[in-house]
């Protein structure tokens, strides 16, 4: 069908993305490349280049947002001594929560991952991505949303650093707040997730999991 109105102002016309090959074959190729992506804990010190980073942090801004508010603020961190920073308030969070704060269920469901309070990572891997989300735009408007864009983004964000083959750790020590204190953050940004990324270190090992299978992700009606 085409449509034969006029070009609305403010509008242009959409460049539709075609895949190599088709639908099922472009479909399969992305999956089998995400398939390939698992959490890393062990990282290698190895440089990766600032530009990767940012094309990378390109792609994750082209998620959908909210009245397209862009509620995201990535703090890139590859200073030594701010990496340390980070890794000392984050290893006491995580004293807390190992020693404190964590039910035993919740202990017993971190097991099989062999986590701990100890987070080397956070000074070996050469970048450590912040993400903020934005409760207010930066001149102080409303964003709409904020939860579900940043984790399109973040979600984004990952997939685009694994398809660069960069590892990486979705972290979460919480509470988050010594990040925006750390960073020196405005009050409108909230600690949304820490995320290590580099190489994986060469004798890397991650627990052995299994995915659900489409018949218990998803339900349909055709
Ligand atoms: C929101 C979120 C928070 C997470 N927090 C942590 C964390 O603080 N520490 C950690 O080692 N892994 C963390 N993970 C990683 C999960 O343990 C991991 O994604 C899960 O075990 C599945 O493994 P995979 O990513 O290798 O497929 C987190 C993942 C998500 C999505």
């Amino acid at each position: 069908m085409t449509q034969s109105t006029p070009m609305p102002e403010g509008f242009v016309p959409l460049q539709p993305f075609k895949p190599e090959g088709t639908a099922l074959e472009a479909a399969s190729r992305f999956y089998n490349t995400m398939d390939r992506r698992r959490t890393v804990r062990m990282f290698s010190d190895k440089p990766v280049p600032r530009d990767v980073i940012e094309t990378c942090l390109l792609a994750a801004s082209t998620a959908p947002s909210g009245a397209h508010k862009q509620p995201w603020r990535f703090v890139v961190v590859g200073e030594a001594s701010l990496k340390s920073k980070i890794r000392e308030a984050a290893e006491e969070e995580e004293r807390e929560f190992y020693g404190r704060r964590a039910s035993e269920e919740w202990l017993e469901d971190l097991r099989p991952f062999g986590t701990d309070d100890s987070k080397p990572f956070l000074e070996v891997a050469p970048w450590l991505i912040v993400v903020f989300k934005l409760a207010k735009t930066d001149d102080g408007g409303q964003t709409y949303y904020t939860n579900e864009s940043v984790g399109i983004a973040t979600g984004m964000l990952l997939a685009a650093l694994h398809h660069a083959g960069l590892a990486t750790l979705t972290h979460t020590p919480s509470p988050m707040g010594f990040l925006k204190e750390v960073l020196g953050r405005p009050d409108h940004e909230r600690p949304f997730l820490l995320i290590p990324v580099g190489f994986p270190a060469e004798d890397a090992v991650v627990p052995k999991l299994e995915r659900k299978g489409i018949e218990e992700i998803s339900v349909w009606h055709e």
